[in-house]
């Protein structure tokens, strides 16, 4: 049973206030928190499709966890906090992992990191600790059991005591060795003898989950939510030849059985499992003392955009394995490492409005409007729809619950929409077959929407004004596209060469317009002539 102190190991920053709760309250709470994460748990492990994102996950589960340290006697005997993992899918044979296969704590910020640190330190009675940081793949947890070399057996996490067999399915992966590789100058501790199990991540590759969508889309299938998704949909096929087909990557990031009595740190687990021929991720050291983690978390999370697969964060272990076993691990998670997670990309919001954008071409472009909601540090508010054939294959309705994904400086995008959380009376919808800006017809042309009106249209007016000043073009210094709204507005341009009529006694009368502004624009209006 979790010991009430455990509750500190959480950190403080929890949704709910512990001081203000009553015990009946605790309670009814408790049971709530619990149905909702079993939920939310069969929809992740046996579906394969969650419907809230992996932050708001872990509230819940931290909210749960951090009343039923306050109140031992309140936690139900079937609560998610007592087991590591979630149910399984039917149709695969369950093997017993050679040790569980445990979860990590997740922290959200530096503070808690800290506390983490000071946690260790006062508990191995030390002033400072080694560790080492890799990146969290953000991928399906699989063991690999190999008996004196030979690949043996691979399964899923499963509940962390068992998962699933999958063994025929992981066979196919080509970063899965069938046989460890022996190096010639094989240090002694690394002998491949007996039975070995080897965790990793398997994962799919940005390019590779692209190219697996737009062929799934062609075949009239549902396309995966996310890279995760599709590697855990992947492994789970009955069909091998469907896994084979697909190209997954492994990542290895922990050795366990009877090669362990060797390893003295993590350090020399990571260099053991590479000289055996697994992948392991370049970026990962070993640093001292928990300022260099940290730096290290900030410093792959500035690279995170241009890695080849998604990660979720980092994961902070102590490197001394003697130290892990002294602290040990409580039900779920050991207390000698912790993932230091990245704000999350994906996350869960709902369709306030569908606004429909002419641009410069006369394209109409369907944008979602967002109940605001905050995307890895950035507030979301839109999020395109593309097209009508995009619209339509995603069916997204106003009043949807929708995934929304945000990645590097791409527009925010919807990702699909949550059907189960649908209210009633929602339409599916349509372009207009006029344009909502100036009422001119509208045409189709293959996948677009086009408005004819042509520069008569204020809208396409505008962006091809936008477009005409921009750095790309005319690069007229200036004039950015607050003033050409201005200019528009105030009926002082019509057309591009309008532009070039303007006089400072029109220019004085734009917002953010002075004496030297004024100067300015007129010069390089001059210039551009
Ligand atoms: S170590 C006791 N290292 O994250 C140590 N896990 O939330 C447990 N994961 O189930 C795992 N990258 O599937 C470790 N570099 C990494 C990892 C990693 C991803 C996953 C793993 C684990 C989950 C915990």
């Amino acid at each position: 049973m979790l010991a009430a102190a455990d509750c500190a190991w959480h950190g403080s920053g929890g949704p709910v206030t512990l001081r203000d709760v009553t015990k009946s309250e605790a309670k009814k709470r408790i049971a709530t928190l619990a149905r909702e994460i079993q939920e939310h748990d069969r929809r992740y492990y046996a579906l394969d499709r969650p419907t809230i994102a992996d932050s708001a996950y872990d509230a819940l589960f931290r909210e749960l966890s951090e009343l039923e340290a306050r109140y031992p006697d309140l936690r139900p005997p079937d609560s998610p906090t007592l087991r590591v993992g979630g149910a399984m899918r039917e149709g695969f044979r369950k093997v017993r992992h050679v040790a569980p296969m445990l979860s990590l704590d997740s922290l959200m910020d530096e503070a808690e990191v800290r506390e983490f640190d000071a946690r260790v330190l006062r508990a191995l009675e030390v002033d400072h600790a080694t560790y080492r940081v890799e990146p969290k793949f953000d991928g399906l947890s699989i063991e690999l059991v190999y008996e004196d070399g030979l690949f043996m057996r691979g399964s899923t996490r499963g509940d962390g005591e068992t998962g699933e067999d999958v063994t025929e399915n992981l066979r196919t992966l080509r970063a899965i060795p069938l046989r460890l590789h022996e190096p010639a100058s094989q240090r002694a501790g690394a002998s491949t003898a007996g039975t070995v199990s080897v965790r990793g991540e398997a994962l799919m590759l940005l390019t590779e989950f692209e190219a697996l969508n737009r062929r799934l889309v062609e075949a009239g299938d549902e396309p995966f939510a996310s890279p995760r998704n599709s590697a855990a949909g992947t492994i789970r096929q009955l069909d091998p030849s469907i896994t084979a087909s697909r190209n997954l990557d492994f990542y290895a990031y922990e050795v366990r059985g009877s090669v362990e009595s060797t390893l003295a740190t993590q350090t020399e687990a990571a260099e053991t499992l590479a000289s055996w021929g697994f992948h392991l991720d370049a970026s990962a050291r070993t640093v001292t003392g928990i300022d260099e983690a940290v730096a290290y978390h900030a410093e792959v999370e500035s690279r995170r955009e241009r890695l080849p697969f998604e990660i979720d964060g980092i994961v902070i272990k102590l490197d001394r394995r003697d130290w892990q076993r002294g602290l040990g691990e409580r039900s779920r998670s050991p207390r000698w490492a912790v993932a230091f997670k990245f704000p999350p990309r994906i996350e869960v919001t709902r369709v306030l409005d569908i606004a429909v954008q002419v641009g410069r071409t006369g394209k109409l472009t369907p944008v979602a409007m967002l109940d605001p909601v905050n995307v890895s540090g950035v507030t979301v508010a839109r999020a395109t729809l593309h097209n009508q054939d995009e619209l339509d294959r995603k069916d997204v309705r106003v009043g949807d619950t929708v995934r929304i994904r945000r990645a590097g400086d791409v527009i925010p995008e919807v990702v699909e929409v949550l059907v189960e959380q649908r209210p009633k009376g929602t339409k599916p919808f349509q372009l207009p077959s006029k344009c909502p800006v100036c009422g001119a017809r509208v045409e189709r042309e293959g996948a677009y929407h086009l408005c004819t009106n042509g520069l008569s249209c204020p809208a396409q007016l505008e962006g091809h004004l936008e477009h005409f000043v921009s750095r790309g073009a005319m690069d007229i210094a200036g004039l950015g596209s607050k003033t050409v709204r201005q200019l528009l507005e105030k009926r002082l341009v019509r057309d591009i060469a309008d532009l070039y009529a303007l006089t400072p006694i029109d220019l004085a009368g734009l917002e953010g317009f002075a004496e030297k502004s004024i100067e300015n624009l007129m010069a390089a209006l001059e210039g551009s002539r």
